[in-house]
């Protein structure tokens, strides 16, 4: 998963590549170049290095490059260590390349092409810039669409060619592109974040086709040569929205906007008190025509689906599975046409969760999509998407998509059980009126956040923790320590506190930091009494409970009292004290918090 930009037209192409190298950086982030065409020379220079935008910035500082067109990268390293010579972009002969993807048949390219004498990196982009140098005559669409028929694997491709001024080309297959012509010029790249700063209006560049880009035109052809259109579409994403609004990191921001994006997404779909996906065209006989359900994603969109999942057992006692995607297909799953396929996906390009709904479809399953980015590839693989209304997710950590994705499946769930007979009108009024206290209700959190951040000190140090719950709490907690472990590097584990003293409990020593969360009123007494069998071991307790169950709590352990909800909407005031805690834990330690290590913002690699 790695951030693309292309850029020719009437602004500074070093200026614009750089900063929206900046905006991608959270695609990945392990090293950045770009290359820019240079008249006299004939050639792009390249400019790369291991390390972050900012120190591919200082060695272009000083370069005045008078230019009208190149591209630019940031990676992160699938083929090849984290090097000068593995950072993209790449060149070879006439060829200069950037790559997202995994072309995974290049060592056998390499060998039948005799291409070894021509790279100087480890990469399996490289071989394709010498394959696509290797093919190059003096057409570039005849070079792409020989080389391409070649390549195994996923690719975004974006090539400069030397004696092709001021033309950039691109194809990709599953990795994703996104274009533009506006009055800057025209210009491309991996999402939208990069394209927002000069215009809302893209197209998703389809795949298999190549596409060239001029300052002053767009041309699309298929493999045949045949011209087609773009297929423009307009992101409602505010432009300003993309940058930080003072916060010091992009995750503190997406933190505090969760009330209105929930807000967002949810009010449209509201009508008469009664959930309504009418406007997003999708059918009543979706949810009434299935007899399970099965949820597929990966991370904290997964978490997500683990919520809907109690909700849909407890309130429509129906069959649904929670599959991770990247497990899905090998679990030979139980899915025919009566299954309703639901993806969570904030990207919608993660490969994992696109590969599984490709796979349910071919088994005849209906699959209605949750997205957060408008035009995606899971949304356009999906028979149904219902947006949520987010706006751009920065921070690697995710946290508003996760808190919008539930606002659907809460009105998923409050539409199902309406059309099922299990709500009665009025009972469906009132679960979406619950509903709408949301974001109230996490702003009584949000307003108490230097509460939180005192709390964050006492795991500050720690190198493991449980965090411990049962049942909608567990589920809580699993995607809490998910939210601690990316950002902060201490080994968090959720653990159902039931389950514990059937092993795990060995591991806690005096001073082990346990974080508990105690939000549903019939699991009080025994979560409590799990909590007193780690406490007496020496345990050092954080504990988040629900206002009004707090009476006679030990006055030992560090307490945060949740404001009121029914008891199945507690997860978001919950969730949104667990994403503060991660969000202090980390931003005291120090760390780059949007940008952890190892990790980046979209996974499309298997
Ligand atoms: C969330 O904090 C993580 N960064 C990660 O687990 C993420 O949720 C996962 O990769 C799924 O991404 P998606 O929602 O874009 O599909």
């Amino acid at each position: 998963m790695c951030g693309i930009i292309g850029y020719t037209g009437s602004e500074s192409v070093k200026d614009v590549l750089l900063d929206a190298l900046e905006l991608l950086e959270y695609r990945g982030y392990d090293s950045a170049g770009i290359a820019v065409e240079d008249d006299e020379i004939k050639q792009a220079k390249v400019y790369k290095c291991a390390g972050r935008v900012r120190d591919l910035r200082a060695i272009c500082e000083s370069e005045k490059l008078l230019t009208s067109c190149g591209i630019g990268h940031t990676r992160w390293a699938t083929h090849g260590g984290v090097s000068d010579e593995n950072a993209h972009p790449h060149q070879v002969g006439k060829v200069t390349l950037v790559h997202n993807g995994i072309i995974e048949n290049y060592r056998e390219l390499t060998a039948d092409y005799d291409l070894g004498d021509s790279l100087v990196s480890e990469t399996d982009s490289e071989v394709a810039a010498a394959l696509l140098n290797r093919f190059y005559e003096g057409n570039p669409e005849e070079a792409i669409k020989k080389t391409v028929s070649k390549l195994k694997g996923t690719f975004a491709l974006v090539i400069l060619f030397s004696d092709h001024p001021g033309e950039i080309y691109s194809i990709r297959n599953v990795s994703p592109i996104v274009a533009t012509l506006c009055e800057q010029g025209a210009m491309l790249a991996s999402d939208l974040t990069a394209l927002c700063r000069f215009t809302n209006r893209y197209f998703v560049v389809p795949e298999y086709h190549v596409l060239k880009l001029r300052r002053d035109g767009i041309c699309l052809t298929d493999l045949d040569g045949k011209e087609k259109q773009p297929q423009y579409l307009t992101v409602d994403w505010e432009l300003n929205n993309a940058g930080k609004n003072g916060y010091p990191f992009y995750m503190e921001k997406e933190i505090m906007e969760q009330p209105d994006a929930v807000e967002r997404t949810i009010a449209e779909r509201i009508r008469g008190g009664l959930p309504d996906f009418s406007a997003d065209g999708v059918p009543d006989e979706l949810f009434t025509g299935c007899d399970r359900i099965n949820i597929i994603a990966c991370g904290t969109a997964m978490h997500a689906g683990l919520v809907a999942q109690a909700l849909v057992k407890s309130l429509l006692h129906m069959h649904i599975d929670v599959d991770m995607a990247s497990e899905f297909m090998y679990s030979d799953p139980v899915i025919d046409k009566k299954t309703l396929v639901i993806a969570v996906s904030q990207s919608g390009e993660t490969i994992d969760t696109l590969e599984a709904v490709k796979y349910a479809k071919k088994r005849g399953a209906k699959c209605l999509s949750i997205i957060n980015v408008k035009g995606s590839s899971i949304a356009r693989e999906s028979d149904y998407v219902l947006y949520t209304n987010a706006g751009p997710e920065i921070a690697v950590a995710s946290t508003k998509a996760y808190t919008t994705q539930l606002s659907i499946f809460y009105l998923i769930v409050a539409k199902m059980a309406h059309l099922r007979g299990v709500f009665t009108t009025e009972d469906t009024q009132s679960f979406v009126r619950e509903l709408q206290r949301v974001p109230e209700v996490m702003q009584r959190v949000l307003k108490e956040r230097r509460e939180i951040h005192v709390l964050a000190s006492r795991v500050l140090e720690a190198k493991d923790l449980f965090m411990i719950g049962r049942g909608l709490d567990y589920s809580i907690l699993l995607e809490g320590s998910l939210k601690l472990k990316e950002v902060s590097y201490i080994h968090s584990e959720a653990y159902a506190s039931g389950e514990l003293k059937h092993g795990p409990i060995a591991l806690i020593t005096q001073d082990t930091p346990v974080v508990a969360a105690v939000t549903q009123e019939k699991l009080r007494s025994k979560e409590l009494s799990n909590i007193k069998e780690v406490k007496s071991r020496g345990a050092d307790i954080v504990l988040f409970i629900k206002e009004s169950l707090a009476g006679d709590v030990d006055s030992a352990y560090e307490t945060f009292l949740l404001p009121d909800m029914r008891d199945e909407f507690m997860v978001m005031p919950a969730s949104v004290a667990l994403q503060l805690l991660a969000y202090y834990v980390s931003s005291d330690k120090g760390f780059d918090v949007d940008k952890p290590r190892n990790l980046a913002k979209v996974v499309t690699v298997e």
